[in-house]
């Protein structure tokens, strides 16, 4: 079965791919041949995910899903959030994100933050979501060179070294993506074998 990740995220696509192994072939926007920027204009992970899917499922009338993932800390009240990608401006600098959050924790004993992954499915005309969810710490300073995102200041639960000092193998041990990844998988091999 052939599905298309509604994504311009290259790093989602490997780590994605990397969870699903060969039982279904990931089609990329890119791929697909289409060129949009998708936008992320709600206030929930789940509205944006759905937007996303349903935008590409319009466009190409195929089986498609997207996903959204927000870093949630707790000492922020949930913050960046839904906002994780444009935290420190509109251009989506990792490195000024990053920098934006060590400096609000400045000081902060309470580290804990977590991944939040939505999927939305769009299989036969109908949505579904999946939740993945990852607890871990924010570090000091950021350590690591993998990756994307807030991985080199994201250390899981379990872990002794932050996202971006791990292979996709093992960053896919704990993360939040895997974990909605994988249910993504049981519920169309369900859907399969109906
Ligand atoms: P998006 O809106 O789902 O593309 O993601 C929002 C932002 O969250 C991204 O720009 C990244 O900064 C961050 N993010 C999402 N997933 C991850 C991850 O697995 N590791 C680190 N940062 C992530």
């Amino acid at each position: 079965m052939t599905l298309i990740f509604a994504t311009n995220n290259k790093n989602k696509v490997t780590e994605v791919q990397a969870a699903i192994g060969t039982a279904f072939t990931l089609v990329t926007l890119q791929e697909a041949g289409i060129d949009i920027d998708i936008p992320e204009p709600h206030a929930t992970l789940e509205a944006n995910a759905t937007e996303k899917s349903t935008t590409i499922n319009r466009l190409t009338g195929l089986a498609c899903f997207s996903e959204d993932t927000g870093l949630e800390v707790a000492a922020l009240g949930g913050e960046p959030g839904v906002k994780s990608a444009r935290y420190a401006g509109a251009d989506k600098d990792f490195t000024a994100n990053i920098q934006l959050l060590l400096h609000k924790l400045n000081k902060q004993v309470d580290r804990k933050a977590r991944f939040r992954t939505i999927i939305s499915l769009i299989l036969d005309g109908q949505e579904t979501l999946f939740e993945g969810i990852c607890e871990g710490t924010i570090g000091i300073h950021p350590a690591g060179e993998k990756g994307f995102g807030y991985d080199p200041v994201f250390t899981p639960t379990g872990a002794t070294k932050t996202f971006a000092e791990m292979t996709i193998a093992e960053k896919n041990i704990y993360s939040h993506r895997r974990i909605a990844t994988d249910q993504l998988i049981a519920f169309l091999q369900a859907h399969l074998n109906k």
